[in-house]
């Protein structure tokens, strides 16, 4: 990474979003996941000056202005930010920003765009540090800023990818793992229409069935199967259940990468679709459809929602070029980084 920029210096700051393989809703339970970062991201461009961050952004009518000394992230206007208002508060820089925000990511598409803004916006105000505390800081950003108890890894998948490799992340340790994306296979990313506004009470209320779930037979990450018995709401069970078997699934995912296996990798990623729709309850009409009719497509090893659901994002493995340009194939790319 290029010399700590000062003030006056021209910085260009850029984060990649992320596609999760396999392992969604275990991060906030110490669980496993596989996301990986991807060829679209965010850069920030702009001069360290001044004692506010200005952003104008393409993708939104007005700029985003933050005093540095900000104390409410989640007050500020207009919408979108609150993220950069959020890393303002903790990165809590001496000096201001004024630049322009460009994204390739589709914005709210369930590719972790807030992740990439927060990330790049970390980085061109000079935060230093190693990947997974530039991510830690991130996420205390974005809950501030949006209030959602999110876990870690959309801004650790966004900080710390590297060219070709899935990241097998063990969310306890936060120990990563980079397994290789087999160059015969394709994901592809499928947007399925249905933007996520319920997500933030719902995502709060399914942490909380985690949480209540830990509290009666440890934590998650070792609890023989047999023990779930002993937790008694149905719903509860349900929700520690799929968080067992999605890390389960994450184990044979990765060891079907690497044994160059897709078809059972695909099978996994299908289960773990069910297990989300089935047991966590985050899939919705559309995207189960989507998932159907992908499944079903020849050439489609597995597809399944990806990130928090509720709407959002559907990722697919296939062969190449199975579905005909649909979509945004995506490669697992480097992670967030300074630009010359
Ligand atoms: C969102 C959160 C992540 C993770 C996923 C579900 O993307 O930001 O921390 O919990 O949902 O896997």
């Amino acid at each position: 990474m290029p010399e700590r920029p000062g003030a006056g210096d021209r910085v260009r700051a850029y984060a990649p979003g992320r596609v999760n393989l396999i392992g969604d809703h275990t991060d906030y339970a110490g669980g496993l996941a596989l996301p990986m970062a991807i060829d679209l991201g965010t850069t920030i461009d702009g001069t360290r000056r001044g004692r506010t961050v200005v952003l104008s952004s393409d993708a939104e009518r007005e700029p985003a202005r933050v005093p540095i000394d900000v104390v409410d992230p989640a007050g500020a206007t207009p919408r979108w930010a609150r993220y950069v208002a959020g890393v303002v508060a903790e990165v809590q820089p001496s000096v201001g920003f004024t630049g322009r925000v460009s994204s390739t990511l589709p914005i709210g598409g369930g590719l972790s765009s807030s992740a990439a803004l927060e990330v790049a916006v970390a980085l061109a105000l000079g935060f230093e540090g190693d990947p997974a505390e530039l991510a830690a800081l991130c996420q205390r950003a974005e809950q501030r800023s949006s209030g959602v108890p999110s876990g870690i890894m959309d801004q650790l998948a966004s900080a710390a990818g590297e060219d070709g490799m899935a990241m097998l992340i063990d969310f306890t340790t936060l120990e990563i793992a980079m397994v290789p994306v087999p160059g015969n296979v394709e994901i592809v990313v499928i947007d399925s229409g249905q933007s996520r506004e319920l997500t933030a009470s719902a995502y709060a209320d399914r942490r909380a069935e985690v949480e209540r779930a830990a509290a009666v037979v440890g934590p998650l990450r070792d609890v023989p199967t047999a023990d779930l018995d002993r937790i008694e709401s149905s719903v509860v069970r349900r929700r520690a259940r799929h968080v067992l078997t999605e890390n389960a699934r994450v184990l044979s995912f990765a060891a079907a990468l690497a044994a160059d296996d897709p078809a059972t990798a695909g099978r996994l990623m299908i289960e773990s679709h069910v297990s989300l729709r089935d047991d966590f309850e985050v899939s919705t009409t559309a995207l189960d459809a989507l998932v159907d009719r992908l499944t079903r497509t020849g050439g489609v090893y597995g597809a399944r929602v990806t990130g928090a659901g509720f709407g959002g994002c559907v990722v697919a493995l296939t062969e190449p070029g199975a579905l005909g340009g649909e979509g945004w194939t995506v490669r697992a790319s480097a992670g967030a980084r300074l630009l010359d």
